[in-house]
């Protein structure tokens, strides 16, 4: 055979072989070619490999020299045949061992969260009372009785101290009759700000109060409370009136009327019930007064320089009005079934 001859087929074998193996899509199809060229006794190289006896003696160094080039050609073109098959097997990044990815799957619906309706609410009231001027403050839910009682003027024998209508803890160990309680009220709160800060005073503070109450559509043993605080000179009654109405009629909408209802609390005097109309009926929100000129002195300031109000709203109460929800367990069950609807 010539040695032209030889080369022409060497470069044919060549190029057959690389197409067939670029072309391969699965590693069987790829190890049939492999077999078809590379195989040790049929494959197509060997056969041609036999043909360089056939080749002049003179000539045989040039066409030893192509035969090998063709052969690691026809080696690297397998390889790289190879590892597109196994590095293609995930459509790209996958490994060939690993699942494909299928588009066509549906995917997983991911649940969000969303805020409690009564965190809703309070982040609601913060906004309304804030826009009134009124700072938030926080309390401590764990607290001592000078702070749930004696400051607030509710005297020892008073019968909102009783045991039987107080989450006292470890009633039976206090030491110097200092037992320590869940808060009943957030007015412990107006303690602590008026011992720490000098007056003027315009602050809210909205968190949990705990009370022994039987369950029912309306009584819960913890619920919330916001409790507002305001302390000048020369505060008045008609001012307590108007922050409420102010409050009332950015919470609820509209034109809200409001009524006091004389009352009694030991911390204010005098004392109201507050109540908004709503829907056709009068309804109780939270009690509400100015601070008892007792109280001003408990935390040392002067009764005669400055005078303020205090009110306490039940948050449960806004937000199931506002959201017409019927009965207080609902808040507190955590079905997502209800709570989803917020
Ligand atoms: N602390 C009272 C209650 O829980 C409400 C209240 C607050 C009344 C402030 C007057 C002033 O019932």
């Amino acid at each position: 055979m010539a040695l032209s001859e030889f080369l022409q087929e060497l470069d044919a074998l060549k190029s057959d072989a690389s197409q067939r193996f670029e072309e391969a899509s699965t590693q069987e199809g790829l190890e049939s070619a492999r077999v078809e060229f590379m195989g040790a006794k049929q494959g197509k190289l060997k056969a041609t490999q036999k043909q360089m006896g056939t080749v002049d003696k003179a000539d045989k160094p040039m066409a030893g020299k192509k035969l090998n080039e063709v052969k690691s050609a026809i080696d690297s073109a397998f390889e790289a045949a190879q590892s597109r098959l196994q590095a293609g097997a995930g459509g790209g990044a996958d490994s060939a061992k690993g699942p494909r990815f299928d588009v066509t799957v549906p995917g997983a619906t991911v649940q969000l969260g969303r805020l409690h309706p009564i965190t809703q609410t309070i982040e609601e009231l913060k906004d309304i009372m804030g826009r009134l001027g009124f700072s938030v403050v926080e309390g401590p839910e764990i607290e001592d009785v000078w702070h749930n009682f004696e400051a607030l003027n509710i005297s020892p024998e008073h019968p909102a101290r009783d045991p039987l209508d107080n989450f006292y803890i470890g009633l039976a160990q206090a030491t110097n009759n200092e037992p320590r309680l869940l808060r009943s009220q957030t007015s412990t709160v107006q303690i602590r700000v008026m011992e720490k800060t000098k007056p003027p005073i315009r602050i809210i503070s909205l968190g949990r109060v705990y009370r022994p109450d039987e369950v029912d559509a309306t009584h819960y043993p913890m619920f919330h409370q916001m409790e507002g605080l305001l302390i000048d000179q020369r505060v008045t009654m008609s001012d307590l009136k108007s922050v409420l109405r102010l409050f009332a009629t950015s919470y609820l909408g509209g034109d809200v009327h409001i009524r006091f209802r004389p009352s009694f609390f030991p911390f204010t005097e005098p004392s109201v019930e507050a109540d908004y109309y709503w829907d056709g009926r009068w309804v109780e929100f939270g009690g509400a007064g100015m601070v008892d000129p007792a109280v001003l002195t408990a935390v040392g300031y002067d009764p005669e320089q400055v005078t303020g109000f205090a009110f306490g709203l039940g948050i449960e109460r806004l937000c199931m009005m506002r959201h017409n929800i019927r009965d207080i367990r609902h808040l507190f069950n955590n079905d997502t079934r209800f709570l989803s609807q917020f």
